[in-house]
Order: C-alpha cells, then sequence, then structure tokens
C-alpha cells in the first residue's frame, strides 16, 4: 500500500497537530533528550531511568499504568502483552504481578537499559522474556500480541517515526495503548515552564528536569496523535482521553 495522501507535511507535523497555533508552535523543540542522544554516557541515561523508576514506584505510575493496560485485555484469560521502551521494567513487573496469567515480553531499543532489565528478577521470570526492541520496527509477525504498551515514551519520536510506531503497534497487536504526558493548552505551558525546570533539577537532578522540561515541549496533542494514525494507515481508529497529568491514546486496526 502507499503512503496515504495527506494534507499536511509528515515531517512538519507540530506537536499540537496540524492546526496548532502559532503560539503552540512555539513551545514545541527538536532539541534531544539525554536518553536519546548516542554522544551521552550511560551513566547519565542511566541516571534518568533510575529517577523515572524511582517516580513511578513513589507516585504508584506503575501501577496505574498497568491497571491501564490491564483494562485493554480484560477479556482475555492469557494475554500476552509487549511492552516498548520500558526502560527499567518497573510497569511491566506490575502487569506480572497484577494478572497471573500474563505473558509479557519486556524490551527497549537502549541495549544497556535491556541488560540491565535483564540482570533484575525479570530477568528469570517464568512469564516474561527481556530483549532490544526498536518500537518503528517491531520484530513480530502480525498479530502476535493481545496488547501494546508504550508509556512515557512517545514524544520521543519525530512525527515521522511516531507515525511509524502507531503503524507497527497496530500491526503486530490488536491493541496499542499509548500512555504520554499530557500537551497542556499554550497559555498554560507558557505559564508553568519558568517554574518547571528549577523544581525539577532540585527534586529530581538535572539531567532527569533536562529531559522532563524537554518532554513537555515534545509531548503530542490528542490532534497530533489523530494525524499521526493517519498518516500510518487511514483506517486505525484512534481514542484519547486524559488522566490526571497523563494522555491515554488506544489505537486499533481491528474495530
Ligand atoms: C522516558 S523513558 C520511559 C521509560 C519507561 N517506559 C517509563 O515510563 O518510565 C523513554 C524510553 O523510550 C525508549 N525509546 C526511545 N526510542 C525508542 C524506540 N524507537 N524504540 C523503543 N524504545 C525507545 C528509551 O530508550 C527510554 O527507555
Amino acid at each position: 500500500m502507499g503512503e496515504p495522501r495527506l494534507s499536511f507535511d509528515l515531517d512538519k507535523l507540530p506537536r499540537g497537530g496540524p492546526r496548532a497555533s502559532r503560539l503552540d508552535r512555539c513551545l514545541q523543540t527538536d532539541r534531544q533528550e539525554f536518553l536519546d542522544r548516542d554522544d551521552v554516557p550511560y551513566r547519565i541515561k542511566g541516571s534518568v531511568i533510575r529517577s523515572l523508576d524511582r517516580m513511578g514506584e513513589r507516585w504508584r505510575l506503575h501501577e496505574k499504568f498497568a491497571e491501564l493496560a490491564l483494562e485493554q485485555v480484560a477479556g482475555t484469560p492469557s494475554p500476552k502483552i509487549l511492552e516498548l521502551g520500558s526502560g527499567h521494567g518497573g510497569l511491566s513487573r506490575k502487569l506480572l504481578q497484577l494478572h497471573p496469567r500474563a505473558e509479557v515480553v519486556i524490551t527497549d531499543v537502549e541495549p544497556e537499559s535491556v541488560a540491565r532489565i535483564r540482570d533484575s528478577d525479570l530477568g528469570s521470570h517464568p512469564r516474561a522474556t527481556v530483549k532490544i526492541e526498536d518500537a518503528t520496527a517491531i520484530d513480530a509477525p502480525d498479530g502476535t500480541y493481545d496488547l501494546v504498551v508504550f508509556a512515557q515514551s512517545f514524544h520521543h519520536l519525530p512525527p515521522r517515526l511516531a507515525s511509524k510506531v502507531i503503524g507497527e503497534g497496530t500491526r503486530v497487536a490488536k491493541k496499542f495503548l499509548i500512555i504520554d504526558l499530557l500537551r497542556p493548552p499554550s497559555l498554560v505551558l507558557l505559564a508553568g515552564l519558568p517554574m518547571f525546570l528549577p523544581i525539577a533539577a532540585i527534586t529530581q537532578g538535572l539531567p532527569t528536569a533536562h529531559d522532563g522540561f524537554i518532554s513537555m515541549l515534545r509531548a503530542y496533542s490528542p490532534a497530533a496523535f489523530r494525524a499521526l494514525a493517519k498518516a500510518a494507515d487511514p483506517d486505525i481508529k484512534l481514542w484519547t482521553r486524559t488522566d490526571g497529568l497523563q494522555q491515554v491514546v488506544v489505537a486499533s486496526k481491528l474495530v
């Protein structure tokens, strides 16, 4: 199938969607997070990943994300779930704890993070497989999984790759769940940004504050998600909702 005809330039799609305001377009960046840079030692990336894991534990995000994922497979007795961009494995660990028959494939594109997950309790868990996987080119036949989940990672990808991930997630699974930072209204973003960096730097350390700051500017809006899905395949159906500070997106080709 050729690429669908689009009324916007996918490579230049604003994070706020095709009709984003001028202010919203100013409140985005192409700057990379430490986590995405090849020239940054894993020592720094690892500190961001550990902070995310700590925050996930402290604020019960791992549990909340696992519950959101399990909602999507509520009717499936032994669901097969793929986690992309797992980072530390916290969400998958919760999935395995909360569902006694779930089989979970825990992945990330970063080899060092995958090695650390494999060295943890998850490496020997009877219902877990740990491996390297690139969300933009998933190494699995169509329909392999009941669910793919990608948490707090989607904003890392520029539009063309982000669209590819939606195509891949909906190809290999019945449902693709994306949980990511909410893109706040421009004025809220504008007012909040000056406070965010110092507060995050004091509470989470500079590398995590740096990446968190950039993440807010790179978060996609619901309109952007719809445009990215359309670019991947017009047959993909997509639902978005807000849950606290998170945006919850479910995409599927089957319904
Ligand atoms: C901000 S961390 C999120 C970690 C974890 N999911 C969480 O919620 O705390 C983003 C993760 O996405 C991963 N990532 C970035 N690009 C990716 C890609 N193309 N495929 C798979 N993982 C990717 C990074 O290596 C990193 O572990």
